[in-house]
């Protein structure tokens, strides 16, 4: 997601802060600022774009210094503008913050500020943090300790943030503060530092401090203090950093990959964070299209390329389910070949993690020629698809690097349901209490995640074993259909051998033939309605010699007789499994791989973004 920056020691402050944010620059953004408080005051300049339109306005702007914080913003709640850019300052020009994350009741925070007269003039949730924490600078209890606003504005807000701020008043202190997401402090002589994570200071100082959630940093030249939100001062761990860059813009892991698989709880979380209104109806800010329009629709055609393809085959399992409304799903680059009927009471969601693939955006653009309603997921804000649709819900995943896509595709199942919970909500095809039911279901998702990630030695381990065999077979029904197409995909995407995803119940009429001894089958045989008759699928293949792993429910025995290998997962609602059951299919890829000695971020022949027909 964005980066952050903070600085306050001998140095010029610009040079340490954009030579900082550059070394973030891995991270993803999609516009960048920075803020230096000196003998001019304190002053700010950012840019929507890469870095280079900001050397461009520092070019002709000296900002002497030797305090200052940066950010490079990867857009969430706003477009990528100049006016959207962090630094935001708060009605003075006094303060300046950077902030990382969502603030979940920021409708309700700005609401209340604009009525007590504060102007606001950004589209961003954070810009509200800036005029609260101008409210209680000058309020009595807590004046002019700039510490004590910022502990006393974090107790207000809800989500996950990290803010640093910086006060014309304080020539020697910045402010970090976090909760959920990365923040950790670089030790150095006579000179401190903040940042999202190490690679951006370590080329100064290699000691570092981590901090916990909701705790208040105060940096300032000579040391650093650190508090939880009650103002209790509180040890922390601090620790040498030995990773060189490349490592370091890794968290330590060997790909960008693994870590991406490792984030997909936070992304989760992104995803669905703040999508419960004050009401307690389920309010996806972005959709904008009336209610009266969405109650009109007949039908729904999902378009989508590669494995946003599967999340969208999920979509379909979801939204036919809570709607009961007919969905069609298709891949993009076929979609609009043959001239699909289409009319002012369709829906077409497109998916697209980019938002800028070819195919996906030529589909978005003939289903509007032919009228229909289009709603775009993407986890790109601003995206070529986001801008030429009717509506854009954005997943905010953070920025995935590795070409294979993990947590992106994680995101869109949560989106994808998300959307079919809204259409019910609306349509009136589901009550509230039920739609708030399976939200709470989905809310529980990213520590089943977490749970899943703990357990995942044995199918590395399993992977290793099975490294050397040169196709493998992923049988599933019902939702299991897609994520057997989506475990093939990954299998043929990072480690270059034939495998596929086929649904168990169609073997008996052909892929049979293809078991062979010894013939590796991953069996998605997780608790569904339809599990009795997967389990009498997993007999015939393994009565022909297969060597079955079967992905299995905790506690659930029935397909286990069969099984060479088990993998277990905890339950959930069936309906919602495929994001448990994504995650072994992703590390068995990429353990798999990896044991061939490939390259799992950048596999052979492919590209992050096709924009190509
Ligand atoms: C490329 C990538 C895939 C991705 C597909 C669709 O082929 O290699 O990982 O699933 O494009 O990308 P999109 O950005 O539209 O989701």
């Amino acid at each position: 997601m964005c980066g952050i920056v903070g600085y306050v020691g001998e140095q010029p402050a610009l040079d340490v802060v954009v030579e900082g944010l550059r070394r973030l620059e891995y991270r993803g953004y999609d516009s960048s600022g920075v803020a230096v408080l000196g003998d001019a005051g304190l002053q700010v300049e950012r840019r929507a774009g890469k870095l280079a339109n900001l050397d461009a306005a520092l070019a002709g702007h000296a900002m002497p210094g030797t305090l200052g914080i940066g950010h490079t913003r990867w857009a969430t709640h706003g477009a990528p503008t100049d006016r959207n850019a962090h630094p935001h300052t708060d009605c003075t020009g006094a303060l300046a913050i950077v902030h990382n994350g969502t603030i979940e009741n920021f409708a309700e925070l700005r609401d209340g500020l604009e009525r007590r007269g504060h102007e606001l003039s950004s589209d961003t949730d954070t810009e509200a943090v800036a005029h609260l924490l101008e409210e209680r600078y000058a309020q009595q209890e807590t004046q002019g300790d700039l510490a004590a606003a910022v502990r006393a504005v974090c107790a207000d807000l809800e989500g996950s943030f990290v803010l640093v701020v910086a006060h014309r008043d304080h020539p020697d202190l910045v402010i970090g503060a976090r909760r959920n997401l990365p923040l950790v402090v670089g030790l150095g002589e006579g000179e401190n530092f903040l940042a999202s994570d190490v690679t951006a200071f370590i080329s100064h100082t290699r000691e570092a401090r981590s901090l916990d959630q909701d705790q208040v940093v105060e940096l300032r030249r000579t040391g650093v203090r650190v508090t939880d939100l009650a103002g209790t001062e509180v040890d922390g761990d601090q620790f040498h950093v030995d990773w060189d860059t490349a490592a370091a813009e890794k968290g330590g892991f060997e790909y960008f990959m693994l870590k991406e698989i490792q984030e997909q709880p936070e992304a989760v979380s992104e995803t669905i964070g703040g999508r419960i209104g004050v009401d307690g109806r389920l309010t996806l800010d972005e959709l904008s299209i009336s209610d009266e329009d969405i109650r009109g629709f007949e039908k729904v055609f999902i378009v989508a390329a590669g494995s946003s393809y599967h999340s969208g085959l999920i979509g379909k399992y979801a939204i036919e389910r809570w709607c009961r409304l007919p969905v069609e799903v298709e891949m993009s680059s076929e979609f609009r070949y043959r001239d699909p009927v289409l009319d002012r009471h369709t829906l077409v969601i497109a998916i697209s993690q980019s938002g800028e693939t070819a195919d996906t955006l030529e589909a978005v653009r003939h289903a509007r020629e032919q009228r229909a309603w289009v709603l775009t997921i993407s986890n790109t804000v601003g995206s070529s698809m986001a801008r030429e649709s009717d509506a854009a819900f954005y997943t905010r995943g953070g920025p995935e690097v590795a070409v294979a896509s993990t947590k992106a595709v994680m995101t869109q199942l949560a989106a994808v349901y998300l959307v079919g919970l809204y259409l019910a909500q609306v349509r009136g095809t589901r009550d509230e209490d039920e739609v708030r039911s399976h939200f709470r279901d989905l809310a529980t998702i990213p520590a089943l995640i977490e749970d899943v990630l703990g357990r995942m030695d044995g199918v590395r381990k399993l992977a290793r074993e099975l490294s050397d065999q040169d196709r493998v077979l992923f049988l599933g029904r019902h939702v299991g259909y897609p994520m057997a197409l989506e475990g093939a995909l990954k299998l043929k995407e990072l480690a270059y051998i034939s495998a596929e995803g086929m649904p168990a119940g169609e073997i008996k009429h052909g892929p049979i033939a293809l078991i062979d001894k010894g013939t590796p089958v991953v069996v998605l045989a997780t608790r569904h309605a339809l599990q009795p008759k997967l389990v009498t699928n997993v007999q015939e293949i393994r009565a022909r010699g297969a060597r079955t792993v079967v992905i299995a429910t905790d506690g659930d025995d029935s397909a286990t007789p069969y099984a060479d290998h088990l993998i277990r997962l905890p339950d959930t609602k069936s309906l919602l499994s495929p994001m448990l059951t994504l995650v072994p299919l992703q590390v068995f890829a990429a353990e798999f791989a990896m044991a061939r000695g490939l390259d799992v971020d950048q596999p052979r022949n492919l590209a992050k973004s096709v924009t190509v027909e």
